[in-house]
């Protein structure tokens, strides 16, 4: 209680101050939200964004950290469209791709799904079809006869309702939404909430959970495209990926089942490689990508948070840890990106950017040999991912 009102006392005291300064909105929160007891950790603003056509509206929030770091995050489709982080020399630049405006996220011509939330199941499931309890169920074929990021409609397309939220480690955003019964063909009411944390060592963390009220399938992840130098290709990025197999795609990008050993192989990031070291081998898994766009399968028991992925850009020193307690990182290295969309000045060429997407395995609903993407009534569905910036100097 005695904490409680010094915590009240403290965020006075700095309104205070800051109506003297410059003027403290209800909407400019000390505290990360208010509600965590936590002390002074930056801000979350509140501003309209846009509105679809139907007439909804759609708003964006700002988290800023005491360290200068600023992550921009739309209710449309949950996507992250900036993050400023600083470079070896303390110059911050947004190292994610994202369009100017709403337009630019709802245009039929934006199909690279950037900064999104992805689901109900990010990635492929082949032939666009799944059988659950004995019952088949149909989805929309959105990416040649299979589906992709949860069909025509997916969690990346619908606006979220959101809330500052209440953590600790900075400021924070809620976003919350019900994905109806049969929505895009996937059984059971589906609540998801997905947290968006910038904290105060320069990570932007996701924390998502879900449950249903019937069995069905789910695999959320977030579809941020980052590029450590603020712009240019990313082929001279150094990646390493905590991880000796993958699961081998056929040319639709579906996997064929069983797992592969990186060893001798393009795809052993082991030890820190650059992206374009290797990238147009001639190796037929490499070529159906065209390029990296597979699953790795990570070297840590699931369920467990760890290390996934560590890349590095020598010019700015930026260096990116991705860690998640999934079993699987999609890297795809931006290779269907042509330069017909931009933003921030801009083009977004093939390989300006990366992705590093922590999730289940592609097509798991058809693949019994893989974890299962399964959810339960009662059960609670969980995925959490730190994207994690520093320098090396
Ligand atoms: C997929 C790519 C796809 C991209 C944009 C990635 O997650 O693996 O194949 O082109 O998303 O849709």
């Amino acid at each position: 209680m005695m904490h409680q009102m010094f915590g009240y006392a403290a965020i006075m005291a700095v309104c205070l101050v800051g109506v003297l300064l410059a003027g403290c909105t209800q909407q400019e929160q000390s505290g990360g939200g208010g509600g965590g007891g936590g002390s002074s950790k930056g801000s979350v603003t509140k501003a309209p964004y846009g509105k679809l056509s139907d007439g909804t509206a759609v708003d964006v929030y700002t988290l800023k950290n005491s360290k200068g770091a600023e992550a921009r995050i739309i209710t449309y489709g949950g996507t992250v469209t900036y993050l400023s982080m600083p470079d070896k020399d303390g110059k911050f630049s947004d190292v994610v791709l994202g369009f100017d405006n709403l337009e630019g996220y709802t245009s039929t011509n934006n199909t690279a799904y950037f900064g999104a939330l992805v689901g109900r199941y990010g990635n492929r499931i082949g032939k666009a079809k799944f059988t659950l309890d004995g019952k088949e169920y149909t989805l929309p074929a959105n990416n040649n006869g299979n589906t992709l990021h949860g069909g025509t409609k997916g969690f990346d397309k619908v606006v979220w309702t959101a809330k500052e939220g209440s953590s600790t480690e900075g400021p924070s955003l809620e976003l919350t939404y019900l994905s109806k019964d049969g929505e895009q063909g996937f059984p059971g009411n589906l609540n998801v909430k997905a947290v968006y944390t910038l904290t105060d060592d320069n990570a932007l963390k996701l924390e998502y959970t879900a449950t249903t009220d019937k069995d069905t399938v789910v695999n959320l992840t977030q579809h941020s495209y980052f590029n450590l130098a603020g712009k240019g290709s990313i082929l001279d990025h150094e990646v390493q990926i905590m991880s000796d197999q993958t699961t081998p795609v056929d040319a639709q990008l579906i996997p064929t089942g069983g797992y592969k050993s990186v060893d001798g192989t393009p795809f052993d990031f082991r030890k820190p490689t650059k992206i374009g070291a290797r990238i147009d081998d001639k190796d037929t898994q490499l070529q159906y990508g065209p390029g990296y766009d597979h699953n790795w399968v990570i070297n840590k028991p699931m369920g467990q948070m760890g290390l996934m992925a560590r890349v590095t850009e020598a010019t700015t020193g930026r260096v990116l840890e991705v860690s998640s307690d999934q079993p699987g990182l999609q890297f795809y290295s931006g290779n269907f990106l042509d330069g017909t969309l931009g933003g921030n000045g801009w083009k977004f060429e093939k390989r300006t950017g990366f992705c590093m997407e922590p999730q289940h395995y592609p097509d798991s609903p058809n693949r019994p040999e893989f974890p299962s993407t399964e959810l339960k009534p009662g059960e609670t569905y969980k995925n959490t991912i730190i994207y994690k910036f520093s320098v090396a100097k």
